[in-house]
């Protein structure tokens, strides 16, 4: 009974001074355990007397009575404060501002072109596609560029064989899409060409867009309209545009068109246009008779680099994020 009491009052005086789960499951062990103290004295039991058995049990009963459940509320009190630390520990701000991801945006000259097709689409003409490589014939012959002709000079060309070159303009999509449709028709071409020529103002790879309309009797105001109308919309103010005689194989007559800035009253050389040739429908199997047509192209390149006040057409290739990012997010 004396060690029962001497246990008893020793687990009284510790139970005050552990503080930690270790602590408690370890001090809970020594006693309780298979080894523990108290199970060594149950064992020595046997040898008591009678009258003293029940006296021995009784107070058995009441340790554990008293400090197992005292014992395990200790645990779950020490685990639910850890478990309070942590969340604290880990806990959001949610009221901290967060990291912006970095959203893409169209590429100036992607934005150019959507703005310049919707701009062709609202005055009827509808997109056509064509091929990159083209043949001599649909980029040179059929324009009425045949292949002595020193205008084949105009252009200096990435040849790939003696037949097949990266196309110089985009004006080959319109003989390919005028052998397989009868006239009438209003259409766009669109697209990467390539000249062998590298400054501020060239590169070897650019964008033009070319409309073409044939019908039974087209006319040069027409064009003149249509071209007021595309710049008009694709640089949101109203600007003088003026006609200059110039000379291109698939036209006649042909015209350089110049645009007059506003602020600075500078005239500006666009785009190039014209009454289709007699010659270009006659390589298509439209009876120059019957039907007259005009058509324009024009570098998107070019009309980007005037409308976002761009210097060096360079800076659209070179990838820099900086300039990139300048355009508006999808
Ligand atoms: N295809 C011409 C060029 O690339 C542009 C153009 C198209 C000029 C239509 C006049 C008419 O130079």
């Amino acid at each position: 009974m004396d060690q029962l009491n001497t246990i008893d009052h020793d687990l009284n005086e510790t139970m005050t001074t552990l503080a930690t789960i270790e602590e408690i499951v370890q001090a809970k062990e020594s006693v309780f355990g298979k080894k523990g103290s108290l199970t060594q004295i149950m064992k020595q039991f046997r040898d008591a007397s009678t009258e003293d058995r029940p006296l021995l049990g009784q107070k058995v009963n009441q340790i554990k009575a008293k400090y197992l459940n005292a014992f395990d509320h200790q645990i779950r009190r020490l685990e639910k404060q850890q478990l309070d630390e942590q969340l604290m520990s880990e806990s959001v701000d949610i009221f901290l501002p967060g990291t912006r991801p970095l959203m893409g945006g169209l590429h100036p000259i992607r934005q150019a072109e959507k703005d310049l097709i919707s701009a062709c689409e609202s005055l009827g003409f509808s997109m056509v596609k064509g091929p990159i490589i083209e043949d001599t014939f649909h980029n040179f012959e059929a324009l009425n560029i045949p292949d002595t002709h020193p205008s084949r000079d105009m252009h200096d060309t990435f040849y790939l064989n003696n037949h097949h070159v990266l196309r110089t303009h985009t004006s080959s999509v319109q003989i390919r899409h005028m052998l397989k449709t009868p006239p009438p028709l209003k259409m766009l071409s669109s697209g990467p060409v390539f000249r062998c020529d590298s400054d501020r103002t060239h590169s070897p790879m650019f964008h033009q867009m070319e409309g073409l309309y044939v019908n039974h009797k087209v006319t040069l105001p027409e064009l003149k309209y249509t071209l007021d109308a595309l710049l008009k919309t694709f640089f949101e103010d109203d600007h003088l545009i003026r006609f200059r005689s110039s000379y291109f194989p698939f036209t006649e007559p042909s015209f350089e068109v110049d645009i007059q800035f506003k602020k600075t009253g500078e005239w500006m050389e666009v785009l190039g246009a014209g009454m289709v040739h007699r010659n270009v429908f006659r390589s298509v199997n439209y009876n120059p008779d019957d039907v007259s047509g005009f058509a324009f192209g024009l570098g998107i390149d070019r009309l980007a680099m005037l409308k976002y006040g761009i210097e060096d057409i360079r800076a659209f290739y070179e990838n820099d994020t900086r300039f990139l990012r300048q355009g508006a997010p999808c």
